[in-house]
């Protein structure tokens, strides 16, 4: 028990845990309270993008890629936005200032793709830059952003992402508020990606000014890249929340650079730490394998899942810490209905074992779980699994405590398949 400073009454200590506790609630909470309100991007994006694909952002290949979410179930599963990238315009803005689509891409104009995939039932997106060019050098939106903004919303679309190519130096935030204000000003709910690459801590102002946020640099088609992002990005976990998401760029699954265990592992990691998942490849040629990965309904409810809480790392007693920049094997978050829990095979193959003891905000127990790229069911204090292939990854959504305490933990040796 704390007994009160002898020279202080109950009234002033009252006073002043009041005080301190609205400095500090205000402190914590202003992040989270002031998030864009915006009607859209309450979940994470679920959607495809040309850019890794190294497709050309061109009619063609949207429609392309709308059709297969059609053919290959994938609209079913909630990916929704086909999304194109830099390089859709000409290279000069007409003699009124707007942005012209390229006619080579377009033949038929940007509303009549814009309203094959809506017939769809599809929702589609444009790229931008906040400078006066984007990276690839086609005309960006920098003291045109009302006038673009308007352009966007005539042709009917619902998500701009919106980069960081010559820009002037200075705080990138105003930039981006710049083209926020003129996207709301529209009669239209569009999306609002900013691909800022983590700089100024974005992540800090980010979902008072968009619905997702860039967290860093370009992803590239290997593991190391993959493993450096979720391992960088951990400890900026807790921004994420409804309606505003750290990004972990587009995905790489289905484009060679990754074995099958890994397309796993990278799609498991962005699922469960709430990134956007734009898938990134050519999905008139994807595997059966880099299918069934991004078609697996419990990974993509654990991204959509209504909570909007990213997962980060834990350590089990005994481990040793996360070390920076390296990718750390447990990983764990908070559902609306359950927990999830992520084993990363990320030093090579063998098995890990978590107690729930040892689980942030979950804790001793016996409890149900189910891994979800198996569908292996089991119940104890903890999971474990042991790996095959290096750099795989188990995802268990781990639910319901068991009531009557039974002893051992349950464990199950398989590779998710
Ligand atoms: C930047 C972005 C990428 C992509 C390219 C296009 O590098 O970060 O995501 O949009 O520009 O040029």
């Amino acid at each position: 028990m704390h007994s009160l400073p002898p020279l202080m009454s109950s009234t002033t200590f009252t006073m002043i845990s009041f005080v301190v506790t609205l400095l500090l609630t205000g402190t914590r909470a202003s992040p989270l309270t002031r998030r864009l309100d915006n009607g859209v991007g309450v979940k994470p994006a679920l959607g495809w993008n040309n850019y890794n694909a190294g497709l050309s952002a061109s009619a063609e290949s949207a429609l392309a890629a709308a059709n297969a979410f059609v053919q290959l179930g994938l609209q079913d599963l909630g990916y929704t936005y086909i999304n194109l990238d830099d390089g859709w315009s000409t290279m000069a803005r007409d003699a009124d200032g707007n942005l012209v689509p390229d006619p080579n891409k377009f033949p038929n104009g940007m509303k009549n793709v814009s309203d094959q995939i809506h017939a769809l039932g599809l929702k589609f997106g444009l790229y931008g830059d906040s400078g006066t060019a984007t990276c690839a050098g086609f005309p960006g939106s920098q003291g045109y952003e009302a006038q673009d903004a308007t352009l966007l919303a005539s042709w009917d679309v619902d998500y701009w992402k919106y980069d960081n190519c010559n820009t002037p130096s200075g705080d990138s935030q105003p930039r981006y508020e710049t083209m926020r204000d003129a996207l709301l000003a529209t009669d239209r709910d569009i999306l609002y990606s900013l691909c800022q690459w983590g700089v100024d801590s974005v992540w800090e102002w980010g979902a008072s000014v968009g619905n997702s946020w860039r967290v860093g640099g370009d992803i590239t088609n290997n593991w190391n890249s993959v493993a450096n992002i979720a391992a960088s990005n951990a400890g900026i976990a807790s921004y994420s929340a409804p309606g505003g998401f750290n990004d972990y760029d587009m995905l790489e699954v289905g484009n060679g650079g990754l074995t099958e265990a890994e397309e796993r592992a990278h799609f498991g990691l962005w699922a469960i730490c709430k990134s956007p998942l734009l898938l990134g490849t050519d999905l008139t040629k994807i595997s059966d394998s880099s299918l069934a990965i991004i078609k697996n309904a419990d990974v993509i409810a654990v991204n959509q899942d209504s909570l909007g809480r990213a997962a980060s790392t834990f350590t089990p007693s005994g481990q040793a810490a996360p070390t920076s920049g390296q990718l750390y094997p447990y990983w764990s978050g908070p559902l609306s209905d359950g927990f999830v829990i992520g084993l990363v095979a990320a030093d090579g193959v063998g098995t890990l074992n978590a107690s729930f003891a040892d689980v942030p905000d979950l804790g001793a127990g016996t409890y149900s779980w189910t891994e979800l790229y198996s569908g292996k069911t089991g119940s104890g204090d903890g999971v474990s699994w042991t790996f095959e292939a290096e750099h795989d990854m188990a995802i268990f959504k781990v639910t319901g405590k068991v009531p009557s305490q039974s002893s051992s933990a349950v464990s199950t040796s398989a590779t998710p398949s």
